[in-house]
């Protein structure tokens, strides 16, 4: 099964996505994740992208577009996968599609994330992020057990640059110009399924579940409640 996360800044899909990847026993990728991680690294690739990210705005189609397609070409993807965070323009979906028209596939289902923007801009100020293993908190929502640790590696919790409120909604709209027409490509192929974000991370999980679990065609994995990857 193959599925696009789509949604604006904040509205959860990075959230969504590691629980989704878990229960349908699916690998993802997070290309905002990768991008940091390069940028923390200081590779050419972080070098390039890190002025689009300061600025709030889409790092350039064509090195989104390579990104993706280097990882689809990669072992480990073939029970299918989740994409966070691409495709985010229609030349992105475009060139997915292309991608996985060559080897006899297509996306299964776009989940869209919808939320209001007071609440996205809530989310975004009030996160906190551990730089040293990724995992994500919220002030209000999803404290850490000991105030500014990491309740997993125990690292200082910081807040992503991107996130201060100037940079914030100049991201907002940014998906707004660029990235909601992808919405609209997805609708009327069929494979756009609404769900609504401004619910509890486990009521938005349960809402994707029952969309992708009963999807009709196509072989798609789980895991039972042993872990253990089955077919259904
Ligand atoms: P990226 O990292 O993808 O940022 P984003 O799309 O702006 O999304 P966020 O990470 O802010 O939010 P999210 O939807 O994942 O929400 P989360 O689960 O964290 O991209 C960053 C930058 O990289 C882009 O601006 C761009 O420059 C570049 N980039 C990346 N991909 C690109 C591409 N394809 N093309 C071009 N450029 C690209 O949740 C947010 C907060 O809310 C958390 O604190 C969380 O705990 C909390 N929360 C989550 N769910 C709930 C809930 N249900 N209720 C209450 N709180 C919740």
């Amino acid at each position: 099964m193959i599925v696009v996360m789509l949604g604006p800044p904040g509205a959860g899909k990075g959230t969504q996505c590691e629980l989704l990847g878990e229960k349908l026993a699916l690998p993802h990728i997070a290309t905002g994740d990768l991008l940091r991680e390069a940028m923390a690294r200081g590779t050419p690739l972080g070098q390039l992208a890190r002025p689009y990210i300061e600025r709030g705005e889409l790092v350039p189609d064509d090195v989104m577009i390579n990104i993706i397609n280097e990882w689809l070409a990669t072992p480990g993807h073939e029970h299918g996968f989740i994409l966070d965070g691409f495709p985010r323009t229609v030349n992105q979906a475009r060139a997915l599609d292309q991608a996985l028209a060559r080897v006899g596939k297509g996306v299964d289902r776009v989940i869209y994330l919808s939320v209001p923007v007071e609440e996205l801009l809530q989310r975004i100020a009030g996160r906190y992020v551990c730089p040293q293993c990724g995992a994500s908190y919220h002030l209000r929502t999803s404290p850490p057990r000991q105030s500014g640790y990491c309740d997993q590696c125990g690292s200082t919790l910081t807040q992503r640059p991107d996130d201060r409120r100037e940079v914030a909604e100049r991201r907002m709209a940014v998906y707004f110009a660029q990235t909601a027409p992808v919405i609209d490509y997805y609708q009327k192929r069929g494979v756009l399924s609404e769900v609504n974000g401004a619910q509890s991370v486990t009521a938005v999980l349960d809402a994707e579940l029952a969309i992708l679990l009963t999807l009709p065609s196509r072989t798609h994995t789980r895991t039972d409640r042993h872990g253990d990857p089955s077919q259904i």
